[in-house]
């Protein structure tokens, strides 16, 4: 793999921490983050002394250093190279962040331009592509859909499976967003059995999506300014949030010198689970099961407090205190519904939930409180995006992300991902042939 040069300023040791190994003392550095985050570095720790760490779901496990994004989960921080999200919500344009995330600084004016028309140019699908939808059925998952389409990609662009340069790095990451928004637009028509709607040069990037998914062959869908804020907004605050597992995949993949596109495939997979990406569709169908009379609130609370079910959109691995896109995705609600002149009994719902919990024990002792998922899908819902693509939106957004991480890795020539395992099966025994079983 090409080691580029290094653009990550790497932590500093700070001191050492000792530990005691049943009776044998042992040193290892403690390195500190440009945020004051502190790690014992344990790269030496098997080595020396034949000693593993024990971490089932990573909770305590850094597994990069990383110059993209910050994340503070006890105070509800979240910035894109040093800039608060709140800022970046309220000032930029999606490819203006996936620029930011990629090249850890906000594009000259020029630079964006140019990657615009990148987008741009690069929005079609090769032909023989577009007849690769015709193979699924009309019912299969656009999730499934975009993971084995953005594979398919690379089929057609080989010279992207080996990324040379910085250049070369832009390209591909300007094919793989553009062409992402193609791929997921024609799976919600292939989904409807309607036919595909080619992307039109004169729109952004927002526009130009909401165009492939709504325009029908005899009526161009114009999207409302309020509505193409709004799916920018949903893109921007998904964009990146440092190593959760769509992204920890991705720079998993790539670390065997995997191709920026199966990484961001495998990436695709990993979001689609319901504690992932996918829990966007599951809140929804909580509020709907709801309103629909099939169950209340307070018996939706008590089947949680069994452990009967998971309450949807709350909890956070790192978040603790709260997650600062849920404000600016409630308010967004509430801007698209006044725009629109509409309202939506499931954001009713959904305050009154979340009252309700953050006021309860078995939540506020276990720190549980909304996520991006929580109020993300009543926005989308308000601009028509049909339950199916929820996570395939998430996607779009978190692709600056995946791809941002993966080139932070393939710069610094990052080793294999290969965790170790304690080995809990049979000690040696001798095997039986099957005829003398
Ligand atoms: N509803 C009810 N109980 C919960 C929930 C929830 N949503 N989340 C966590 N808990 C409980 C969990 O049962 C455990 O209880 P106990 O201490 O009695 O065993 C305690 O809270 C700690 O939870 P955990 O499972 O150890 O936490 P985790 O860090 O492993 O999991 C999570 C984080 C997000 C997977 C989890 O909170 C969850 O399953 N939430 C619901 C699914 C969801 O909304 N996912 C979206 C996550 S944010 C965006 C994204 O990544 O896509």
């Amino acid at each position: 793999m090409k080691v580029n040069e290094k653009k990550v300023s790497p932590s500093s040791v700070i001191g050492t921490a000792s530990i005691d190994l049943m009776g044998e003392t042992v040193e290892l550095p403690i390195v500190e983050g440009s945020e004051g985050e502190r790690a014992i570095d344990i790269r030496t720790l098997r080595k020396r002394t034949g000693y593993i760490t024990l971490d089932d779901g990573y909770t305590n496990t850094g597994s990069c250093e990383s110059a993209i994004t910050f994340v503070n989960g006890e105070d509800g921080i979240l910035r894109y190279g040093g800039y608060p999200i709140e800022q970046i919500a309220r000032s930029t344009t999606f490819p203006e962040v996936a620029l930011l995330l990629l090249q850890g600084a906000p594009p000259p004016a020029r630079e964006l331009k140019r990657f615009s028309q990148k987008l741009t140019e690069h929005a079609m699908l090769h032909e023989g592509l577009r007849h690769h939808f015709v193979g699924f059925p009309p019912e299969a998952h656009p999730m499934a859909i975009l993971s084995a389409m953005i594979n398919s990609v690379s089929c057609y662009h080989p010279d992207l499976l080996r990324i040379g340069d910085e250049e070369h790095l832009l390209d591909a990451a300007a094919k793989l967003l553009s062409k992402v928004r193609t791929i997921a637009a024609f799976s919600y028509k292939k989904s409807l059995g309607e036919p595909m709607i080619y992307p039109d040069a004169e729109r952004g990037y927002v526009s130009n999506f909401l165009h492939m998914m709504f325009s029908k062959p005899y009526t161009e869908y114009e999207p409302s300014d309020e509505e193409v804020r709004a799916i920018q907004l949903f893109f921007i605050l998904h964009a990146d949030h440092e190593q959760n597992c769509s992204t920890a995949t991705a720079r998993m993949v790539g670390s065997s010198g995997a191709n920026l596109f199966a990484s961001v495939a495998a990436a695709v997979c990993a979001l689609w689970g319901p504690l992932h990406g996918g829990a966007n569709t599951n809140v929804i169908k909580m509020l709907e099961k709801i309103h629909e009379g099939g169950d209340s609130l307070s018996a939706t609370i008590d089947r949680v407090k069994r452990k009967e079910e998971l309450l949807w959109g709350f909890g956070h691995r790192v978040y603790k205190s709260s997650d600062p896109r849920v404000k600016l995705l409630r308010k967004a609600c509430h801007d698209v519904f006044q725009a629109k002149g509409i309202s939506d009994p499931l954001l009713d719902i959904a305050q009154e939930l979340e009252q309700i919990a953050v006021k309860d024990d078995y939540f506020v002792e276990r720190k549980l409180y909304p996520n991006v998922d929580f109020y993300s899908g009543i926005l989308l819902r308000a601009i028509g995006i049909p339950l199916n693509m929820y996570t395939v939106m998430f996607a779009i957004g978190r692709m600056p992300g995946w791809i941002a991480n993966w080139a932070e890795s393939w710069r610094h020539g990052s080793r294999i991902h290969r965790p170790r395992q304690i080995y809990t099966g049979s000690t040696e025994r001798d095997f039986v042939p099957i005829d003398r079983r």
